[in-house]
C-alpha cells in the first residue's frame, strides 16, 4: 500500500515535494496539505489534487490518514512539528535545518532515541545528489588517496526579504557543512569566518568565506555569496594527495553568442539539485517501506546546526571558534 503522505507549508519546497511526490516518486501518495496561507494551501491541493486541507499543521499530524509528514514551514516551527510528529509515531522529513538552535535539535534527538527508531529524516538532499555521490565514491576507493582540502562554492543569485547575515552559514553554508561531514566522515573542530567586503548589492554581510578545520586534518573551505547576481551555482572540489575531484555543474546547453560561449544558470535551487531531491524522497520512501531510515538522521542535524552555531559565533566575534559537540549516542552508529 503506499505511504500516505502530508505536507506542512505550501510554500517553495513545500509545493516542490508536493510535486516530486505526486509525479516521480513511487510508493506514495500525497494526500494532505497545510499552510496557514489559505491561497498557497488550496493552490497546491487543486495542483496536485489534494482533498484534504489544514490551517493547522498539528491537525494534519494528527490525521488518522496520514502515515508520514514532510516539515517545509518556516525553521522556527521544525522542532514543534517534528516533536509532534514523534509523538504520533509518525516519520517525518523535516527540511533543514531541524531546529534552530543545538539544544533544540537534541531535544528531538533525546526524544527520538527514548522512541529507540529512527523516525527524522532531515532534508540535506545533496546527500542524494549524483554528483556527491560520485564524489564520495571516488574518495572511497583510495585511489586519489586522503582528502586534504575541500573546496565549496555556494552562490544564490539575489538576496530573499528574510536573508540576515547569520543565515549566510546557518541556511545556506550549513548544507556544505552536511555534506563535508558525510563526505568525509570527520567532524568540523574549529571554524573560521572571514567577511570580505560586501557587494554594494547586498543589504547584510556578503560575501563570506566560512573554514572548518576538520578533526582528522583536512580543510573545508566554502564561499557563500547570495547576492551574485548571475545565478544559481554550487560547486566543490575535493583536493587529495593524489590527485581531485570536482563536482560538474549541470547545465542542459551551452549558448554561443556574439563571441560568448557558456552554460546557463537557474535561478534557484530547484533545477540544480532535481534529482538529489527526488532521490531523496524516494529513498525516504523506500527505507519506510522497509521499516528503516535513509539520509540524514536527527543526529546529522544537531551536528549540522551545532557547526553552523559555532561558525556564527566566529563570524561575530571575528575569532575562530572551537566547535563542541555532545557525545554521539550509540543509537546513530
Ligand atoms: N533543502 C533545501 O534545499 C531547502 C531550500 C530552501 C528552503 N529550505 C527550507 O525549507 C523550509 C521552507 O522554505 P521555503 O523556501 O519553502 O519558504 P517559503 O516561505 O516559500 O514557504 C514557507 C511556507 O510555510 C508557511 N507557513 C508559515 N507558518 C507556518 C506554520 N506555522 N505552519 C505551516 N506552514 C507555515 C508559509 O505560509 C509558506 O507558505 C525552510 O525551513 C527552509 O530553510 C530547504
Amino acid at each position: 500500500m503506499a505511504v500516505r503522505v502530508g505536507v506542512i507549508g505550501a510554500g517553495i519546497m513545500g509545493a516542490d515535494h508536493a510535486r516530486i511526490l505526486s509525479g516521480s516518486v513511487a510508493g506514495a501518495e500525497l494526500v494532505a496539505v497545510s499552510d496557514p496561507d489559505e491561497a498557497r494551501r488550496k493552490a497546491v491541493a487543486s495542483a496536485f489534487g489534494v482533498e484534504r486541507t489544514y490551517s493547522d499543521a498539528l491537525d494534519l499530524i494528527g490525521d488518522s490518514g496520514v502515515d508520514a509528514v514532510i516539515i517545509a514551514s518556516p525553521d522556527p516551527t521544525h522542532k514543534p512539528y517534528a516533536l509532534a510528529c514523534l509523538d504520533a509515531g509518525k516519520p517525518v522529513l523535516c527540511e533543514k535545518p531541524l531546529a534552530t538552535s543545538p539544544a533544540d535539535c537534541l531535544d528531538l534527538v533525546r526524544r527520538e532515541v527514548g522512541i529507540g527508531r529512527r523516525l527524522i529524516q532531515v532534508g540535506f538532499m545533496r546527500r542524494f545528489d549524483p554528483g556527491y555521490v560520485a564524489m564520495k565514491t571516488a574518495l572511497d576507493s583510495g585511489d586519489l588517496g586522503a582528502a586534504l582540502i575541500f573546496h565549496c562554492v555556494h552562490r544564490n543569485k539575489q538576496e530573499i526579504g528574510y536573508t540576515t547575515s547569520e543565515g549566510l552559514i546557518a541556511n545556506s553554508a550549513v548544507h556544505e557543512i552536511d555534506i563535508a561531514r558525510w563526505l568525509l566522515e570527520d567532524e568540523p573542530s574549529r571554524a573560521i569566518v572571514v567577511a570580505p567586503k560586501s557587494s554594494k548589492l547586498a543589504s547584510v554581510r556578503d560575501p563570506q568565506i566560512l573554514i572548518l578545520e576538520m578533526a582528522s586534518g583536512p580543510v573545508v573551505e566554502v564561499e557563500v555569496f547570495i547576492n551574485a547576481q548571475y545565478g544559481y551555482d554550487v560547486r566543490g572540489e575535493l583536493v587529495c594527495e593524489r590527485g581531485t575531484v570536482a563536482l560538474e555543474p549541470r547545465s542542459d546547453m551551452i549558448v554561443r553568442r556574439e563571441g560568448f560561449e557558456g552554460v546557463r544558470h537557474g535561478t534557484d535551487w530547484r533545477g540544480r539539485f532535481a534529482d538529489a531531491y527526488r532521490l531523496e524522497l524516494q529513498a525516504w520512501i523506500d527505507a519506510l517501506g522497509v521499516g528503516g531510515a535513509a539520509g540524514a538522521s536527527a543526529w546529522d542535524g544537531y551536528a549540522a546546526t551545532a557547526v553552523a552555531t559555532a561558525a556564527v559565533e566566529a563570524l561575530t566575534s571575528g575569532a575562530p571558534t572551537d566547535i563542541r559537540m555532545e557525545p554521539k549516542p550509540a543509537f546513530y552508529s
